[in-house]
This record gives structure tokens, C-alpha cells and sequence, in this order.
């Protein structure tokens, strides 16, 4: 057995990783209506017997407007547990930590699939539920010129959403996952909270960076509460989004979620802009490495990133 670190068993709360290799979650597009397919089955299957410690589910939809493309996962109904307990069963069975995260795509949903060209889709018959996916944000800002201005959501479905966020943890629970992940970055709804750039609301979830958090932070409250205490929590920060938040706000950030009961910081980085942060630079092994040792060495929370 090597000694390196990479390699070693390490233990949060209450369940232990047999090495520190995590599969990232990583959308299939194969959903079919929000459930799994026996692709899911083989692809998170795959990597949990290739021998991966931690294998992490897809962003799955916290309710149907977070959907980004006809083939997301879904997690917004108790139907949806069975399907997924199937997927989180299998991924346990090779001797891996089962993990899910949870999202919501905001303004950028209802788009194509990458293949199909990264664009908003247009209506057609295809899609029956076509105004139940309207795009809803913090504020009715486009991503960018390429895209449909979202409707801004009012404060008590906001509220709602905080509520649905905790009901899909329950679920997740249910289904089986031992981790769960919040997607708090790239560009989608939690960090279109986050950023000045896309929440210019006037209410309690906008304004000053306290209030531009708040969303996330009640929503973590609302996952702890039905996330059992024995079961790590991570949530996924664009540390650096190039579009005025960055390493020092994502690092108050994270000591805020710390004392909510978040154990690890997943640090990636950009989505909010079409502008990625590392343009300019050259991209090297590891470039997120050096946004995961900001946020750990300032507030003191483990954190990881894919290289
Ligand atoms: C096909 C594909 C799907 C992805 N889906 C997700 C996702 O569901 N949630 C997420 O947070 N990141 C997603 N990502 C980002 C990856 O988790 C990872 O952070 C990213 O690919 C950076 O690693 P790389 O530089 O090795 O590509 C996806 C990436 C790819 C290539």
C-alpha cells in the first residue's frame, strides 16, 4: 500500500473515505424526465469500482425552473428517491463513498445540451411543461447577450426555494448518499446570489454582501436541518469568478458556512461571466490548487479541487 496522502483513509463526521480520490460531479444529460437511466448506473458505477473514494452525483435539480437541459437529474419529488437509491446502492456496493449534489441551473436554464451548441432552447413541442421551466433568478439580468432575461423571484419564493433546497436533502438522505454537495458556483442560482453582477435586488437576499450570502446561508441551514449530523456537508464556491467576487469573499464566506455545519469547501472557479477566470493565464495542472489553499488558510475549513 503507498503512503502517499492521496491514498490514505481520512474521515469526515461520521463516514470515512477509503482514499482522497473524489469524482467530481459531472451532468450526463441522460435523464429522462428528472430520473436516472442505466447510464448513470454505469457511469457513476464505473469510477466507484475503478476505486475512487468518493464518487459525487451529477447536479441534481432542486426543483424543475433549475433545470438546465432536458436531460437533468431531478430530485424536487419523493418519486425520484427510488430511482435514485438505485444509483447510490451500486455506487456503495464497489466499497466508495455514494455523494449527490444538489442545484438549481437559474438563468441559465432551459438550454441545449454542450453538443447541441450551449444556447438558450426554443420552444417547441417537444417540451409540454415548456412555462413551468421559465428561467427565474435573483434579478431579471441576462447571463449575456446570448440569453433570455430570466424573471426575478419574488421574496417569498425565494423563501420556498430555501424550503425545496431542504426538502432535497431529505430525499438525497433517503435515497441512500452518505455526501451531499451544494452547487454554489459556476454561474448558477446560488452564485447569481452571490455576485453584484446578477442580484441587484432590493430586499432582504440583496444589497450588501451579507445580504447577497443570505440565500445560501439559509439554504444550508434548511439542508443541515434534514441532512443528518453524522453526514459531511460540501459546498462548491467559484472562489474566483472574475466578475468582483474572489478568493477574500469566498473565504468569509466559508467561515460562515463553517459554523452552519459545512465541512469542506469544493473551490472551482468562474461561470458567472462568459469570461473564464484563468483567460490570460496559462492553464496548468492544478490551477485551482492555489483558490482551495486561500480558502483553507483563511478560514480554516478542509478544502479540495479538482486539478
Ligand atoms: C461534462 C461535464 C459536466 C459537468 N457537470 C458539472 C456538474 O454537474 N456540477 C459541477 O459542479 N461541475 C460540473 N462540471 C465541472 C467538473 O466537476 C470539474 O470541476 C471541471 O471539469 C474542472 O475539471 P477539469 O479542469 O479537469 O475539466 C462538469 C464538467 C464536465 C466536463
Amino acid at each position: 500500500m503507498s503512503d502517499m496522502l492521496l491514498f490514505s483513509p481520512m474521515t469526515i463526521r461520521g463516514v470515512t473515505l477509503k482514499n482522497r480520490i473524489v469524482v467530481p460531479p459531472m451532468h450526463q444529460y441522460s435523464a429522462e424526465k428528472g430520473f436516472p437511466t442505466d447510464w448513470h448506473l454505469m457511469n457513476a458505477g464505473k469510477f466507484a469500482a475503478g476505486g475512487a473514494g468518493l464518487v459525487i452525483v451529477e447536479s441534481t435539480k432542486v426543483e424543475r425552473r433549475g433545470c438546465g437541459t432536458i436531460g437533468d437529474l431531478g430530485i424536487w419529488d419523493d418519486k425520484f428517491i427510488a430511482p435514485l437509491s438505485r444509483v447510490a446502492g451500486f455506487i456503495k456496493q464497489q466499497n466508495a463513498v455514494a455523494g449527490i449534489q444538489l442545484g438549481h441551473s437559474g438563468r441559465k436554464a432551459r438550454a441545449s445540451r454542450p453538443w447541441e451548441g450551449d444556447r438558450p432552447l426554443e420552444r417547441s413541442a417537444e417540451i409540454e411543461d415548456w412555462d413551468a421551466w421559465t428561467p427565474v433568478a435573483p434579478s431579471a439580468i441576462a447571463h449575456s447577450e446570448r440569453w433570455p432575461v430570466p424573471r426575478a423571484l419574488e421574496t417569498q419564493e425565494v423563501k420556498d426555494l430555501v424550503a425545496a433546497w431542504g426538502q432535497a436533502a431529505r430525499r438525497a438522505h433517503e435515497a441512500g448518499f452518505d455526501v451531499l454537495e451544494l452547487h454554489g458556483a459556476h454561474g448558477y442560482l446560488v452564485h447569481e446570489f452571490l455576485s453584484e453582477r446578477s442580484n441587484q435586488r432590493s430586499d432582504q437576499y440583496g444589497g450588501s454582501e451579507a445580504n447577497r450570502m443570505r440565500f445560501l446561508i439559509e439554504v444550508t441551514e434548511a439542508v443541515r436541518a434534514h441532512w443528518p449530523d453524522h453526514k459531511p456537508l460540501f459546498v462548491r464556491l467559484s472562489v474566483e469568478d472574475n466578475a468582483g467576487w474572489g478568493p477574500e469573499q469566498s473565504a468569509r464566506l466559508a467561515s460562515i458556512l463553517k459554523a452552519k455545519g459545512v465541512d469542506v469547501i469544493d473551490c472551482s472557479s468562474g461561470g458567472i461571466s462568459e469570461m473564464a477566470p484563468i483567460l490570460g493565464k496559462e492553464i496548468k495542472y492544478n490551477y485551482q490548487v492555489p483558490l482551495a489553499e486561500y480558502v483553507r488558510a483563511h478560514a480554516d475549513i478542509m478544502t479540495m479541487a479538482v486539478a
